[in-house]
């Protein structure tokens, strides 16, 4: 299955379309949800197994850097909360797989290519958090950023995709919230506390940028994949709203944007911002970021210390139902 898994076809010209092709677009461009069992182009399916699939991975990877803070949260309140923060991010893993699942790719096919490495999840995850403002900014800038990204998706075409969406980013927006109050409070604290907010708002600023992807005019699977609505907007329209929002709440907190060329503009009514360098996000997403391998390894191990209780739930299952059949045998 995933040698199949390449890059999303150019966008087809409507003559070079089949009939069952054009029937396809119009239900699309009606606004009709597709789902699980109906026709789709082969191009819509790998496309949309490529985006569900980083997407989950993305979430479970993400738990990485926040659990590294949940044994050293400052108090018991915070504990509890940066807890059900990561456990949702496992449940938006599990009901991504699953929604990938019905484009007909296994679970495990998936894991094994995130294993390997040849399926790719959101670079930010490759940033370490070195202090606790870091859990701060994450929830603030890096859930925001995903909200941004996620809300529009809530009317994706593909149902199971639009239905997880709808449900995740519920619980995404009190990610950000969660985020924001740990900045306030480092804001409002002492000089030193303050410092260290900064601090991670310097370090999580352009990576944060980074998660929209690159620049439109670079991004070689916008033009169909907006034709088939997997993507609602471009990445420079997500980033620009993010930034717009973002500013504000620095402001708030008495914080200093890390970009020298950030200026209101009147004219277009939102800010003018630098580009983030995209030879350092591309080098992240070819594997070289700071925690790459160690997230990596995290994951593979995680997967092979748990072989035992997954061997042992299926062997579970498989004396149950032979219990079962006996016990319908009997009754026969
Ligand atoms: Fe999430
Ligand atoms: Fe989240």
């Amino acid at each position: 299955m995933y040698a199949q898994m390449v890059k999303s076809e150019g966008m087809k010209p409507r003559e070079e379309m089949t009939p069952e092709e054009i029937a396809f677009q119009e239900r699309i461009d009606r606004g009709e949800k597709i789902e699980p069992k109906e026709w789709m182009p082969e191009g819509y399916r790998k496309t949309l197994i490529r985006q569900i699939g980083q997407h989950a991975h993305s979430e479970i990877v993400g738990q990485l850097p926040e659990g590294n803070w949940i044994t050293r949260a400052p108090t018991l309140e915070r504990k509890a909360i940066l807890l059900a923060k990561v456990q949702d991010e496992a449940g938006h893993g599990l009901y991504l797989y699953s929604a990938a699942e019905t484009l007909g790719v296994s679970r495990d096919e998936l894991l094994d290519a995130l294993h390997a490495g040849k399926m790719k999840y959101s670079s930010i995850f490759n940033y370490p958090t070195l202090n606790w403002a870091d859990i701060g900014a994450v929830g603030w800038l890096v859930d925001g950023a995903a909200i941004m990204n996620q809300v529009p998706l809530q009317r994706t075409s593909y149902g199971p995709y639009s239905r997880a969406m709808i449900r995740i980013c519920k619980e995404e927006s009190f990610h950000q919230r969660q985020g924001y109050d740990i900045m306030m409070k480092m804001a409002a604290g002492t000089p030193e506390q303050k410092e260290m907010a900064q601090d991670a708002l310097n370090r999580f600023w352009y990576p944060a940028l980074m998660m929209f992807g690159p620049s439109d005019k670079d991004s070689v699977h916008s033009a169909q994949s907006m034709a088939w609505k997997i993507k609602i907007n471009t990445n420079d329209e997500l980033r620009q709203k993010f930034v717009d929002q973002t500013v504000p709440q620095a402001h708030y907190l008495g914080l200093t944007i890390p970009d020298e060329g950030l200026a209101w503009n009147e004219e277009k009514g939102g800010w003018d911002f630098s580009e983030p360098d995209w030879s350092e996000f591309f080098a992240v997403i070819a594997g070289n970021g700071p925690c790459n391998t160690e997230r990596l390894e995290a994951r593979v191990t995680a997967w092979e210390d748990g072989a035992w209780f997954r061997d042992g739930l299926m062997a579970h299952a498989k004396k149950a139902d032979a219990r079962r059949a006996a016990a319908r045998m009997a009754a026969e």
